[in-house]
């Protein structure tokens, strides 16, 4: 990957979009895909306040057409598959394909579908949109990039090195892993435990540690602490005190003014993630025999919004 590799993001969200003008502000070439067309003069305001402007190829999924280097897949987890069923047939065989999907739903199946290398991608990095031509790089963070497939070979090792060096020249710091599929389930893990909460009652983050959630989402981290114990998932270590506990506690303070993004989800009638975040705890929790009744509470409440036509629900 050379400065002028060309990246195509499919998915102009946030993610999409920070990812896109880092990118192109350090002199690659992108094209930007959604269900609509943006406007190709994009501004990125950095974590320092500066103003980045770039110009970008912006198109529809529909109209995208030639021959990329690399295709990063940035859609809500939901959306992936149909995303990637519409591109597929489009991408020369063999086209690299990176998955940023947050839970662990879609990447072993993109893995196992795509005619191509499938690298997976997670990332701490925070920003949002303001209107369709403005993102907010709102707090620095890490990209993780590695290889879910069992046949990992060393061209995929080099590709995930390249792109972690091109993402690192563009102001997003990344470095490639070993053991992708435990950083996913580790993230899935603190989005579990907080991301359903704060969607149901329409709270920060930070008023989790009020008393009267305190014990709720402890007893959410016990739930997924032994589904990951029975999965073999440590937590990260080195990250202050040891434990599921003392990370989501550490996350919520860390992110105690955010409005997380589920419950941004849940405020704009849009669907949730809860089936790639909690639907693999929950059929983690079935298939070692364990109850997780705060989780599958929250999964159903989920469910049945959506169910519920969004809007007109809760
Ligand atoms: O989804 C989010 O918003 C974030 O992953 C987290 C950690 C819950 C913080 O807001």
């Amino acid at each position: 990957m050379t400065l002028s590799t060309h990246h195509w993001i499919v998915g102009p969200g946030a993610l999409g979009r920070l990812i896109g003008l880092r990118l192109a502000t350090s002199g690659s070439l992108v094209t930007l895909a959604g269900r609509r067309p943006l406007p190709e003069r994009q501004t990125l305001i950095t974590p320092e306040g500066t103003r980045l402007d770039a110009t970008l190829f912006t198109t529809t999924l529909a109209n995208l057409a030639g021959t990329p280097d690399v295709v990063h897949l940035t859609t809500k987890a939901y959306g992936a598959e149909g995303a990637h069923a519409a591109l597929a047939p489009r991408l020369p065989a063999g086209t690299p394909l990176v998955l940023w999907q947050n839970g662990f739903g879609c990447q072993p199946r993109l893995t196992a579908r795509h005619d191509g290398p499938v690298l997976c991608a997670t990332t701490t990095e925070g920003a949002f949109v303001e209107g369709d031509d403005r993102v907010v790089h709102a707090g620095h963070g890490e990209t993780l990039i590695g290889d879910l497939s069992p046949s990992s070979n060393a061209a995929h090792g080099e590709l995930a090195r390249t792109l972690a060096s091109a993402l690192t020249q563009a102001g997003l710091p990344a470095r490639t892993v070993d053991d992708i599929r435990r950083r996913l389930w580790q993230k899935l893990a603190v989005n579990a435990a907080i991301n359903p909460l704060v969607a149901r009652f329409r709270i920060l983050n930070g008023d989790l540690r009020a008393p009267r959630y305190r014990p709720l989402v402890e007893s959410l981290i016990a739930e997924v602490a032994a589904i990951l114990a029975a999965e073999g998932i440590d937590p990260p270590e080195g990250q202050g005190a040891p434990g599921w506990q003392a990370l989501v506690w550490r996350v919520i303070e860390g992110t105690a003014g955010n409005r997380a993004s589920m419950l941004q989800d849940v405020l704009a009638a849009r669907p949730t993630e809860h089936e790639a975040i909690l639907g693999p705890l929950l059929d983690a929790a079935d298939a070692h025999g364990l109850q997780a009744p705060g989780l599958a509470e929250l999964a159903a409440w989920l469910r049945q919004r959506e169910l519920a036509g969004i809007g007109n629900c809760c």
